[in-house]
């Protein structure tokens, strides 16, 4: 990894981390860490070549740019390829993104009913966010959203966690077909 990219994440972290100890993660405090994350993200493909990033073999991939000790935050340089797409999910922690370059499009859900009937679960799409170059995008704890890479070339971007990747929380996909929610295997406990 280049010294200046090195540099330049450690620098983002320490400034994530004056954001979130003096204002929290609520929605304001991620809009300041939204336009971190794009200040970085916009000194594009000088500061993050594509040739030092391997791209996935399939859908996506993500590499460790800097992640903080202490059960802290984790920056990553994630890459999903033309035609990715992930269902409606919630990771249960906070995230912001920046693109660098290529295009996603985020749909956002709300739950419509989580708890009438076991297993039951039904979303409604409330909005919609284009990550591309100079625009970036923030989710709180338990915004639901979709994603889909546009275009014919990958989108390469930079994502900001509440935790690193490797001790995320319990992700929680919905399948509105058949208004089910289905919860995968929290990473926290192993982690520990
Ligand atoms: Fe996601």
């Amino acid at each position: 990894m280049s010294e200046q990219r090195t540099e330049a994440c450690a620098a983002l972290m320490r400034q994530a981390r004056a954001i979130v100890d003096a204002n929290g993660t609520g929605e304001a405090a991620l809009e300041q860490l939204k336009g971190l994350l794009v200040g970085l993200a916009n000194r594009g493909e000088a500061l993050f070549p594509p040739g030092d990033f391997a791209m996935p073999d399939a859908q996506g991939r993500n590499h460790i740019l800097a992640v903080e000790d202490n059960d802290g935050m984790g920056l990553y340089l994630t890459i999903g390829l033309p035609g990715k797409e992930a269902a409606p999910h919630d990771h249960g922690i906070w995230c912001v993104n920046a693109a660098i370059s290529g295009r996603e499009v985020n749909k956002f859900y709300r739950l419509t009913d989580g708890a009438s009937r076991d297993r039951y679960s039904a979303i409604e799409e409330i909005g919609e966010a284009m990550v591309e170059p100079g625009q970036g995008m923030a989710m709180t704890d338990h915004t639901i959203h979709a994603t889909e890479v546009l275009g014919d070339v990958p989108a390469i971007g930079l994502a900001l966690y509440g935790y690193a990747l490797a001790r995320f929380p319990a992700v929680v996909w919905y399948h509105s077909e058949f208004a089910s929610a289905r919860a995968c295997v929290s990473r926290r406990a192993e982690a520990a």
